[in-house]
């Protein structure tokens, strides 16, 4: 089902309502979901928010397994509220998917089938308590810096949900980069967790922006639409000027040898990351792929009781409701 909503080709669309729908954007304007559009408008929107749904919901997944060992119960009680923000912004995501025409079970069908993506980031190991403050403050800081445009996106219940994402993110990020000094100004050992947490996290959070805009298939298209505000690129060059001073100041080194500042372009020269390993990651080879969706599939295993008896009050109800009228 899903499959056939994405990959369908738009057919016969009216010229005039194509350019009247492109002028609307090109004014700054909402599309809200009863409103005409595109086929291909829809389906990009499916694939995009079912995407960044499905990813804060697995991204629950690797801080979800420290909560038990946080260091503190301060550090508990915050680990926790963030993980289940986390699961709230999976849910606005999901409801802003729905109001185009796909149901929530559909979009996770399709991602426990393999169909639908999430981020690559999520594929990696949190193996100590500093992966946590790096996931904080280079993960969140990333998806922030990806997010923050979007809420200028031209699709209304998506725009509206980013407003309040963003503002729990930038919580989140905080929380991180609070672990990573208290971990940075602390014994060498701390030190060097904290290090070895930067050196593994780096690359893979510069894979978040998506590959380089050379291979970028949906870009072109999507910012036409302004359902992306900025390429790939761009971002992660943004993300790269805003996180090389955070960590000279926390006293760690960004993994980098060719890292210099650029007086002419007014940013960093960086390297790329590797992209062989991205698309290795996002064909399912990552290093905690598998986990990832075992963990997945058995919470969808195990929810069939409640979604089945659910469907049967609803239905109940509803037939209460005819019986009535
Ligand atoms: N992980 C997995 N797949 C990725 C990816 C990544 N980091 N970056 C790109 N891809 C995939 C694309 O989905 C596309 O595959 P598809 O055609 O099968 O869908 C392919 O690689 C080519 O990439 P494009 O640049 O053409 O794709 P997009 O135009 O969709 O751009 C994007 C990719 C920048 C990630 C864009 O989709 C986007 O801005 N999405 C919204 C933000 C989002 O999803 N964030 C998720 C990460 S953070 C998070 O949610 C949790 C937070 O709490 C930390």
């Amino acid at each position: 089902m899903y499959a056939q909503m994405v990959k369908s080709e738009a057919t016969n669309e009216d010229p005039e309502k194509l350019a009247a729908f492109q002028a609307r954007i090109d004014a700054g304007e909402k599309i809200e979901p009863k409103e005409w559009m595109p086929e291909g408008y829809r389906k990009t929107l499916i694939r995009q928010i079912g995407q960044h749904a499905h990813s804060e919901i697995v991204g629950q997944l690797p801080e979800g397994n420290w909560i038990t060992r946080a260091p503190t119960l301060e550090r508990k009680a915050i680990l926790l509220a963030k993980v289940q923000d986390e699961a709230g912004h999976g849910l606005y995501l999901y409801c802003a998917a729905e109001t185009l025409g796909v149901s929530r079970d559909e979009l996770t069908e399709a991602l426990l089938s393999g169909k639908m993506k999430y981020s690559s980031i999520f594929n990696y190991p949190t193996l100590n308590w500093a992966d946590i403050g790096a996931v904080g403050w280079l993960v969140d800081g990333a998806a922030i810096m990806n997010q923050v445009p979007l809420q200028r996106t031209s699709f209304g219940p998506y725009s509206r949900a980013m407003i309040r994402i963003c503002k729990e993110e930038s919580f989140h990020q905080r929380q991180g980069y609070d672990i990573m000094m208290k971990m940075a100004q602390g014994t060498p050992e701390q030190k060097a967790m904290a290090q070895d947490a930067l050196n593994r996290f780096w690359y893979p959070s510069l894979m978040m922006f998506g590959p380089s805009d050379k291979d970028s298939v949906h870009s072109a298209q999507s910012m036409a639409w302004k359902i992306k505000i900025n390429t790939n690129d761009e971002l992660r060059q943004k993300f790269v000027d805003q996180t090389v001073p955070q960590a000279e100041y926390l006293g760690l080194t960004i993994p980098d040898p060719d890292l210099r500042w650029n007086e002419e372009k007014g940013g960093y020269d960086f390297s790329e990351p590797d992209w062989s390993e991205f698309f290795e990651v996002i064909k399912g080879n990552g290093p905690c792929n598998a986990e990832r969706m075992e963990a997945r599939q058995k919470a969808w295993d195990d929810g069939a009781w409640f979604r089945e008896g659910l469907m049967a009050h609803a239905a109940k109800r509803a037939a209460r409701k005819i019986a009535a009228e």
